[in-house]
């Protein structure tokens, strides 16, 4: 069995597997611009976010039912817990959904249906976090925001993601402090295409309290310090940043370096269906590729727990104490 382990960067739209695609397509009636299974894989070659980010939307239209988002939730959470993942805070992209005609409740519900029944099937606990699409303008997230109102039992916090460059942190100053204000939890993506200053950023006028990514701190070693210093937690991606062209090969990836200047990273799969690879894949790689010994690898693990949105009451601080117990006693041979 893999260790334990947390997963706080995926994206449940990016778990949608070229086989669930077309069954789902065929259960709609959407047709998609490929013939099958094999040509759709065939344009997983991306050449950056956009290129990416262009397919992945394209894409969704055909998840239209709370059923569909049933079926794609309770697929992941059963590949998650094959790779050793116990608790999972998942992003989605309302506006995503709603642009194509598909109510946010029809989200929630749907992704609710599975997420109740996770513990009890797959041995995973989970949250909920919705994700502003950066691109899209402060009003349509301010609105989204508002049209989340009453489904925020199921959600406990609000992200930032799809395209960064040209669209800083601060564009969503507002609507950071109306979701802060309702008590919601705050992350967003940063420093994965775009500068060190969006990382600062999003710590100063957005007041995150997780980094997505975090990667390119590596190039301002002030920010790093104030990082470690921190303890900030970065949601780190390493087959995704491949697979973006972020880095050129995963042997050349800072994960080393970064652990040894202190900071708290995580490892995640961001979009695992178009990235090769679920949690326990990414650690598998980067355990191979960087030469991870055990220690570092268990160091990557706790650090998942400890800076999961556990904290809420002392049922869930008990819930992080059993998932720490179990890193701490978990033997790699
Ligand atoms: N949406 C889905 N995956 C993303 C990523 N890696 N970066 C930004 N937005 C995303
Ligand atoms: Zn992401």
């Amino acid at each position: 069995m893999p260790i334990p382990k947390a997963e706080l960067h995926l994206h449940i739209e990016g778990t949608l597997e070229p086989e669930l695609a077309f069954a789902l397509a065929a259960r709609n009636g959407v047709d998609l611009p490929y013939a099958d299974t094999e040509e759709l894989r065939k344009a997983y070659d991306f050449d950056d976010l956009q290129s990416f980010l262009d397919l992945y939307y394209g894409l969704m239209a055909v998840l239209r039912t709370e059923a569909d988002f049933e079926e794609l939730a309770d697929a992941y959470l059963a590949r998650a817990a094959g790779q050793g993942v116990r608790h999972a805070e998942i992003f989605f992209d309302p506006q995503a959904h709603i642009a194509r005609g598909v109510p946010i409740g029809t989200v929630v519900e749907g992704l609710s249906r599975a997420l109740d029944r996770s513990e009890e099937r797959h041995g995973v606990s989970t949250r909920l976090i919705m994700c502003f699409l950066r691109d899209e303008s402060a009003e349509s997230a301010m609105e989204t925001l508002r049209a989340a109102r009453p489904h925020l039992d199921r959600i406990i916090g609000v992200g930032l993601d799809s395209a960064e460059v040209g669209h800083p942190p601060a564009k969503f100053k507002e609507v950071y402090e109306a979701a802060a204000a309702l008590g919601l939890r705050l992350v967003a993506h940063a420093g994965e295409e775009g500068p060190p200053s969006y990382i600062t950023e999003a710590l100063d006028v957005l007041r995150v309290e997780r980094v997505d990514h975090g990667l390119r701190c590596v190039e301002d070693p002030a920010l790093v310090e104030r990082l470690a210093a921190e303890r900030v937690p970065l949601t780190l991606c390493p087959l995704s940043n491949v697979r973006l062209r972020t880095i050129d090969v995963l042997a050349d990836h800072p994960l080393p370096r970064m652990l040894d200047a202190g900071l708290m990273c995580t490892v995640n799969s961001d979009d695992p269906a178009y990235f090769g690879g679920y949690a326990g894949d990414n650690f598998d790689a980067v355990r191979e590729a960087l030469g991870l010994d055990e220690e570092r690898l268990r160091t990557l693990a706790r650090n998942s727990f400890e800076a999961a949105f556990l904290d809420r009451d002392a049922g869930e601080e008990a819930l992080r104490a059993r998932y720490l117990a179990e890193v701490e006693a978990y033997s790699f041979d």
